[in-house]
């Protein structure tokens, strides 16, 4: 706790002797003389210091302490009402040129921006204490790893960090005199007058959430919650690290990265894109059903892969996070017993309900409590007609609790991947699974993937919009390019004969007339992921159709499930008056795009509608 009570000039940072990075500390110095918090703490990311600010936001009412017995060592946090997710339309990249965003991302001039957040940070933290954060993105001193420090006012942020990347004191070793790092500059916007009175989760209703992507900077100002305030996460593995990629040959994406063991000892690596609360989690712990014996799924990651081709070209993926932040509603021992397993300590949740015996409970977790406190600290009971949780409630835990962690999980080198998947919520049209029958009509399903939208972002749920590549609120540049992007790695493996990933889409939520979901998901995924499997080793069957190839009844194994074939055609049914009219939405999605669209994906378009129009 190097703590002091003056930061007005540059001199009174007082960094501990571990901090040895001139240019860290004139940082630090010129932030602090910006935002004039009381003090400046440099976080050593140890458990005392975690335990330490725990205490402190459980003195402050930000957290409060679970039950020991119930759920030892962990807490529970309770945001205002109006920061509860990203805010995807206060998120900014601030290029060079509005065309380098693209027209998918907002865009202000980076100086008029700079100006703006200079005059919303200017006093922001008084009254608080600014926390130096360091952390990796990735292994500790892999030559992959991107090293961050993120300077925020909120406690929150730094024990989620802690158990999110990789950080604290060791960073410094890495970081040395000189070393690069990503700033990142976080504030809850909400500075304290002398005497003044804190909240318990304190946030402005301005909110901006900036990337600078030629420099590389990260501002946030605002909100205190999950991927708009833990900087690492969206802003710095994917904003920027997607812009890194386009720049130097690789790929950050909005993927799980999962291993599949037969029971022959085979192992193959799959990573999925699937858009915000749409299932990543849950198929990256997936547990096989008992019709798969010796099966194994394990975790490598659940959000983020960070993709490039090794020495022969082979893909190659790591995931640069070190914990879960992930949606707790909807999660129970049946849809995924491995992260009910991973929660039984040392947790952070946030807007889960409280339990009368000082636990937690969520809508779907399990039988519900005759009553407990929601989420916004009201009493709740079994239809009372509020949620209990939020239905973007969290939980933070290290990706260590994992029962299925993958032992590569931590790898510098990556694991190989042998299969990408992309999919979305589609309650129709959108097949459970197809396979992609070269790269460039998979780049285009992923391209012009559609789902409805989830409690994950701010706004009106329930509607299709185009998330391509599940990447729509997480691309630093322009998506056009990102395309071209994709387009042109796998050219140019192929070129050297690499062997590319297959690329699959599925949808596992399309619905029946009463608006349930027709196929059962969650470990029943599996027969899909075998079948999958089985198409890389030339093993399984399917039907080529106009997209693609989609199994038959007969390709999967049904074993130990009841699922008629009747159900199974709805769910893989082609309709080709639906397809036409998702191509028109395909093509919306494309004139919006026009500027700097690879011709491929609107010659691979034109080529479905044909297939479609004659039958
Ligand atoms: P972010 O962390 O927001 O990026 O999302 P994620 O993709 O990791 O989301 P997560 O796995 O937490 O998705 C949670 C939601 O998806 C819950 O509502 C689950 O019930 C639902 N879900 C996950 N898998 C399946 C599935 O196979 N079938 C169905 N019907 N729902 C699923
Ligand atoms: C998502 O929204 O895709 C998340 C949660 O993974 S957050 O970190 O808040 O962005
Ligand atoms: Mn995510």
């Amino acid at each position: 706790m190097n703590v002091v009570a003056h930061t007005q000039s540059a001199a009174h940072i007082d960094a501990p002797a571990w901090v040895q990075h001139e240019g860290l500390k004139a940082w630090v110095a010129e932030i602090a003389a910006l935002t004039q918090p009381d003090r400046i703490e440099w976080c050593d990311g140890s458990e005392e210091e975690y335990d330490r600010l725990c205490a402190e936001m459980v003195a402050a009412g930000t957290l409060r302490k679970l039950n020991p017995e119930k759920r030892p060592n962990s807490y529970l946090a309770w945001s205002d009402p109006s920061d509860v997710a990203r805010v995807e339309d206060r998120t900014f990249i601030c290029s060079a040129t509005a065309e380098e965003a693209g027209p998918t991302n907002n865009w202000v001039d980076p100086t008029e921006m700079r100006q703006t957040l200079d005059g919303l940070f200017a006093g922001c933290m008084r009254g608080r204490t600014m926390y130096v954060i360091p952390f990796s993105m990735g292994p500790l001193g892999s030559p992959i790893a991107q090293l961050g420090v993120e300077l925020s006012d909120s406690p929150y942020v730094v024990v989620n960090m802690r158990l999110m990347t990789r950080m604290g004191r060791k960073v410094y070793d890495v970081l040395g005199t000189d070393g690069y790092f990503v700033p990142c500059v976080h504030s809850v916007g909400a500075p304290l007058e002398p005497g003044q009175a804190d909240v318990p989760w304190p946030c402005n209703d301005t909110k901006y959430i900036v990337h600078y992507p030629e420099t590389r900077e990260i501002w946030s100002f605002g909100s205190g919650y999950g991927g708009n305030a833990l900087l690492g996460k969206k802003c710095l593995a994917l904003r920027i690290a997607s812009k890194m990629g386009r720049d130097e040959g690789w790929l950050a994406e909005h993927m799980l990265i999962l291993g599949v063991t037969s029971p022959e000892g085979q192992k193959r690596h799959v990573a999925a894109a699937f858009p915000s609360a749409c299932g990543k989690t849950n198929f990256a712990m997936l547990i096989p059903p008992k019709a798969f014996p010796g099966w194994k799924v394990t975790t490598i990651g659940d959000d983020i892969a960070w993709i490039k081709p090794d020495a022969n070209g082979k893909l190659r993926a790591i995931n640069p996070e070190a914990g879960y932040f992930g949606v707790a509603p909807g999660t129970n021992d049946k849809t995924n017993h491995n992260c009910m397993e991973s929660l039984r300590a040392n947790v952070i949740f946030t807007n889960v309900a409280l339990t009368d015996d000082g636990d937690v409970w969520w809508e779907g977790m399990g039988p519900e409590p005759d009553h407990c406190i929601d989420w916004q600290g009201n009493d709740w009971t079994p239809g009372c007609g509020r949620k209990a949780a939020h239905p973007n409630a969290r939980f933070t835990v290290s990706a260590q609790q994992n029962p299925a962690i993958d032992p590569e999980w931590d790898n510098p080198a990556g694991v190989p991947i042998d299969a990408f998947v992309f999919g979305g919520r589609r309650s129709d049209t959108v097949p459970l699974v197809t396979e992609a029958r070269n790269w460039q009509e998979g780049v285009y399903m992923a391209a012009t993937q559609g789902s409805e939208t989830t409690a994950a972002a701010m706004g009106k749920q329930g509607v299709v919009r185009r998330d391509p590549f599940a990447m729509l609120p997480f691309c630093g540049y322009n998506m056009s390019e990102y395309f071209a992007h994709w387009l042109e790695l796998g050219a140019k493996l192929s070129a050297q004969g690499v062997t590319l990933p297959r690329i699959f889409c599925v949808n596992w939520f399309q619905t029946n007339d009463e608006g349930r979901f027709i196929w059962p998901g969650f470990g029943e995924n599996m027969r899909v992921l075998k079948w999958m499997l089985d198409r890389l080793d030339g093993e399984a069957e399917g039907n080529e159709h106009v997209l693609g190839v989609t199994p038959r009844f007969e390709d999967l194994s049904w074993e130990g499930l009841n699922f008629s074939r009747e159900s199974f055609d709805r769910i893989t049914h082609i309709d080709t008056a639906a397809w036409l009219k998702e191509l028109e939405l395909h093509k919306e999605l494309f004139d919006r795009l026009h500027d700097k669209l690879p011709p491929e994906l609107r010659e691979t378009k034109q080529g479905y509608i044909a297939r479609l129009q004659a039958g």
